[in-house]
């Protein structure tokens, strides 16, 4: 009130012009469009400007037979601008209402942004509820590297549902880019016969009216998008502890079973081993989802219960796990960060094999060296195509490159400082960025400083170099 003094001395009827138009509408809020995407340098489209997401609850309703979802995403969102309109991702399906703090608002769809207006501009830094209700055949993608992702449906009937790096647009809107982190609290609800196995911790399983069980699964960590999972199937499931009192929540497709039975009794050891070695386990609870083989082409480290194509290795399942730290819980911030989880994840594989009667890392890092295939089967592989962060393009960030010689950055580092502070080095990069993001940069930085020595040589021949380092 105060600064509309001197206007009124100068224009007393400008002054109440301005008064009553600002009457007239309400608010003074000046919204803008939020971003349609986060400038990703390999998916630009991928997650939205202008608003950060706290939480999704999603209540995902499956029809296996027909093979078709219905879903409510309520989501709140914090705005980081004024948002006169704003952005979520969502491939296929059908919108069937949008709502944002309980008002009705228009939306509109072109490829795979949904555009949100709400009926009043959003405030910077208000926190809105936004209600998309949807329905349809949620639809599997294809990745730049031929790969399949999003909601594929397998050979048993159900469906599995794994995001990396955009999967997850095909069965909830979102902001979906690792950038953005949020809790969720999924509910599925599926016919009975079916189990329905999500992100978290099991809250309730509910017998509900026409022969359904609902699942409410809470994930009260922060999640990154490509790392939600649902997995709907006549698994077998089985629950258990850690040692430290870790619930160990394991769902195991009935035909792979046997063959996963030996391995996936070790997760309790191996997470105890990775808390030795990285620091406390950073969820609730731990686990495993092994689907029917043919569905998936790769596993993938979906938070709290990575999902499996099959029985898997022993090897395997250390490297999903060790991504709870590297990767689940210390995020990318673009998939330019790739190597931050595969070079981390593969080298976990090193070392718990160097610890328990295999090779030693410095073996493993020799033998890529050499290409002996006598000591790691990969050794021959194309590691050295291209620096591990700077994949050449997006059917890259999943190159042998990123995994191995982004490991083989981890044993340069090792080599320059001595094993007592490149253990420090893992443990703090862990602990300083748990539940967040982090990008090269910030760990270039963070290990020059952790260990006080220059890793310029490293930096430059091993993770940056586009020339093969040998
Ligand atoms: N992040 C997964 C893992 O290494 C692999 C995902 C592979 N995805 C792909 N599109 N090739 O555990
Ligand atoms: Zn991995």
């Amino acid at each position: 009130m105060e600064n509309r003094a001197p206007v009124r001395l100068v224009a007393p009827g400008l002054a109440v012009l301005l008064v009553l138009l600002s009457g007239c509408t309400g608010s003074t809020v000046q919204g803008r469009p939020g971003a349609a995407g986060v400038r990703d340098p390999y998916f630009p489209k991928a997650g939205n400007g202008g608003y950060q997401v706290e939480h999704y609850g999603l209540e995902l309703d499956y029809d296996p037979a027909r093979g078709v979802l219905d879903g409510t995403a309520v989501i709140t969102a914090r705005a980081t601008q004024g948002l006169s309109s704003f952005n979520l991702d969502l491939s296929g399906l059908r919108v069937d209402s949008v709502r944002v703090q309980g008002e009705g608002a228009r939306y509109n769809r072109t490829g795979n942004e949904l555009t949100v207006r709400p009926a009043e501009d959003l405030e910077k830094g208000e926190v809105f509820s936004t209600e998309v209700r949807y329905s349809g055949r949620p639809k599997a993608l294809s990745d730049p590297d031929g790969s399949k992702e999003g909601w594929i449906t397998t050979s048993d009937g159900g469906a599995v549902a794994v995001g990396e790096p955009v999967g997850s647009m095909t069965w909830f809107p979102g902001n979906h880019h690792p950038s953005d982190k949020a809790t969720y609290d999924i509910t599925l609800t599926v016919p009975d016969g079916f189990e329905a196995v999500s992100n978290g911790e099991l809250r309730s399983r509910t017998q509900r009216p026409g022969g359904r069980t609902a699942f409410a699964w809470h994930n009260p960590e922060p999640m990154a998008s490509y790392l939600a999972t649902a997995a709907i199937g006549p698994y077998k499931v089985s629950t258990g502890r850690t040692p430290s009192g870790v619930g160990v929540y394991t769902a195991v497709s009935p035909r792979e079973a046997g063959a996963s039975a030996e391995v996936l009794a070790r997760v309790p050891e191996m997470v105890e081993w990775g808390a030795g070695r990285f620091g406390p386990y950073p969820f609730g609870t731990a686990g495993a989802i092994v689907v029917p083989p043919q569905a998936l082409g790769y596993a993938l480290e979906t938070q709290t219960k990575p999902v499996y194509p099959g029985a898997p290795t022993e090897e395997l399942v250390l490297h999903e796990l060790a991504h709870q730290w590297f990767g689940d819980s210390v995020s990318p911030k673009s998939w330019k960060d790739m190597w931050l989880n595969e070079g981390f994840a593969t080298y976990a594989e090193w070392l718990w094999a160097e610890e328990h009667g295999g090779p030693t890392a410095e073996e493993r890092f020799r033998a890529f060296v050499d290409g002996d295939t006598s000591v790691d089967e990969a050794a021959d592989s194309d590691w050295d195509a291209f620096p591990p962060a700077a994949p050449p393009g997006p059917d890259d960030i999943s190159g042998n490159p990123v995994y191995y010689r982004g490991a083989m950055v981890l044993h340069r580092i090792r080599q320059e400082v001595g094993d007592a502070k490149f253990s420090a080095l893992l443990r703090g990069w862990a602990a300083d960025h748990r539940h967040g993001n982090a990008s090269t940069a910030d760990f270039t930085a963070y290990a020059e400083e952790k260990t006080g020595q220059s890793l310029k040589q490293v930096w430059d021949v091993w993770l940056y170099g586009e020339e093969s380092p040998v």
